[in-house]
C-alpha cells in the first residue's frame, strides 16, 4: 500500500521511553537536548513581530514569484552578500535540500554527507529515492574531513557533496584549505557542493583557518541558510539557497530551481512581506543566544577540567557541544543512568553516527541556570561511575 521511501520506525528507543515514564511520574527533567529556540526563554519582541504581520498590506493580494518576492530576496542578498538573482527562497532549509536533490539527482543517485552530522540527511535523501554515503570526520584537537575517504566515495552515481559549516553536532568548520580542495574535487568530478550554513552566525572557538562561508569558484555550489537559526524563528518557515560557481552552471541551475519552486510555490507571502522586521527581531534574539552558547560552553568546560575522565571537544560554532566519556560502558548505559539517577536528558553520539563510543551531545541553547545544573550532574555521574 505505501511507498518504500518512507522509513517507518516508530518504536521509541530506551532513552525516550524512560524519559516518558519519568515525566509521567512527575519528574522535573533537565533537558539538555532542547534545540528549539522558541522554548529557551529568549527575548523576542512580540509586539514588533505581530505588528510586522499586521502592517503588510500585501497580505490580501497574491502575486507569486517562484524564487521569492524581489524585496525579500534583496534582504537576503544584503545578509549573504550574494546577488538577488542568485537567491531562491524556500519554506525551510529542509525543503531546500528537497529542491536541490530533485535538481541534481535521479532516483538511485548518491549524496555524500559528513559523519558525524545531522541525522536527517538519510530521511531527506530517502524521500527523493536517493542514497547517502558518509565521509568521515576525524578528531585531533579539532575535526577534519577524511579527504581520501571522501574522494574514494565518489563514483558515477554521486550527485552532490554536503558540507555542514559549522557542523551539527561537532561545531566544526571546514578549513579554507579543505574548502578549496573540495571545490576543485567537485568540479573535477562534475558533482555539486551543498554547504549548509544554518549555524554560520554562531561562531564560538573558531580557528584562524576556518572557512566561515563556502562559495563555489570551480564547482556549482549551493549555500543554505534560514530564519530558523539566523533569527531563532523556526516557526516562520523561511530558508534560502544561494547559488555560486561557474556562470553557465549557475544560470542553468537557476532556471531549473525556479521551475521546481514554481511547482510548489510553498513560501508564504506574509513571511516574505514581514521579512525586514523578522530579521531585525531575530538580531536581538541571536545576540542573546550567541552570548549564551559561549556562557554555557564555559560552564561545561568548568565541569570537565584536566582531572576529569571526560573531555569536552573543541566547539568552533553552532548550538551543541560534544563530551567524550570514558569507554567503560556504552553510550546508552551512560544516558540511561544520567536520566534515571540524575534527571538529565542528553543525546547519544550514535544518534549522529559517531564512528566510536562513547559520546554525549548537549545543546548549548538552554537557559544558563538549567544548563549549568545539568552540566554539573553529568560531571557528578562521570566522577562517581568511572
Ligand atoms: C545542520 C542543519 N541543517 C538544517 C536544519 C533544518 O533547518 P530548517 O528549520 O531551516 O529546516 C537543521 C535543524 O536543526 C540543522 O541542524
Amino acid at each position: 500500500m505505501f511507498s518504500s521511501r518512507i522509513r517507518w520506525d516508530a518504536d521509541p528507543n530506551a532513552v525516550s521511553a524512560l524519559a516518558a515514564r519519568k515525566r509521567a511520574a512527575g519528574a522535573a527533567l533537565l533537558d539538555l537536548t532542547e534545540s528549539n529556540p522558541t522554548r529557551v526563554g529568549l527575548p523576542f519582541p512580540a509586539k514588533a513581530i505581530t505588528a510586522a504581520f499586521g502592517a503588510v498590506g500585501g497580505m490580501l493580494r497574491y502575486d507569486p514569484v517562484p524564487a521569492g518576492l524581489p524585496a525579500a530576496r534583496d534582504l537576503v542578498a544584503a545578509r549573504t552578500g550574494a546577488a538577488p538573482d542568485r537567491i531562491c527562497l524556500t519554506a525551510s532549509t529542509s525543503e531546500a535540500y528537497g529542491f536541490l536533490f530533485k535538481l541534481l539527482a535521479d532516483p538511485g543517485g548518491k549524496i555524500l554527507v559528513p559523519r558525524p552530522s545531522y541525522p536527517l540527511f538519510e530521511y531527506l535523501a530517502g524521500l527523493e529515492c536517493l542514497r547517502v554515503e558518509a565521509y568521515p570526520l576525524h578528531y585531533e584537537d579539532g575535526w577534519y574531513a577524511d579527504r581520501a575517504a571522501l574522494e574514494a566515495a565518489i563514483d558515477a552515481s554521486t550527485r552532490a557533496i554536503v558540507v555542514v559549516n559549522p557542523n551539527n553536532p561537532t561545531g566544526s568548520y571546514f578549513s579554507r584549505g579543505e574548502a578549496a580542495w573540495l571545490d576543485a574535487l567537485a568540479a573535477r568530478h562534475g558533482v555539486a557542493v551543498i554547504a549548509d550554513e544554518v549555524f554560520a552566525e554562531y561562531p564560538i572557538e573558531v580557528r584562524d583557518h576556518a572557512a566561515t562561508a563556502i562559495r563555489g569558484r570551480e564547482a556549482l555550489t549551493f549555500s543554505l541558510g534560514g530564519l530558523s537559526k539566523l533569527a531563532c524563528l523556526p516557526q516562520m518557515k523561511l530558508g534560502w539557497i544561494v547559488t555560486s560557481g561557474p556562470g553557465d552552471l549557475v544560470e542553468a541551475a537557476r532556471g531549473r530551481l525556479e521551475w521546481i519552486a514554481d511547482t510548489y510555490l510553498s513560501v508564504g507571502a506574509p513571511v516574505q512581506d514581514a521579512l525586514s522586521a523578522l530579521l531585525d527581531a531575530g538580531d536581538a534574539a541571536r545576540g542573546v543566544l550567541r552570548v549564551r552558547t559561549q556562557t554555557n560552553l564555559a560552564a561545561l568546560r568548568a565541569q570537565f577540567g584536566s582531572n576529569s575522565a571526560a573531555t569536552v571537544l573543541r566547539v568552533e560554532g553552532g548550538w551543541s557541544a560534544v563530551i567524550r566519556l570514558p569507554r567503560v560502558r556504552s553510550e546508552e548505559s551512560w544516558l540511561l543512568e544520567l536520566l534515571d539517577r540524575y534527571d538529565v536528558l542528553a543525546q547519544p553520539g550514535y544518534f549522529y553516527d559517531f564512528e566510536t563510543e562513547a559520546y554525549l551531545v548537549v545543546s548549548l541553547i538552554p537557559e544558563p541556570a538549567v544548563f549549568a545544573e545539568g552540566a554539573g550532574r553529568i560531571a557528578a555521574m562521570v566522577a562517581t561511575s568511572s
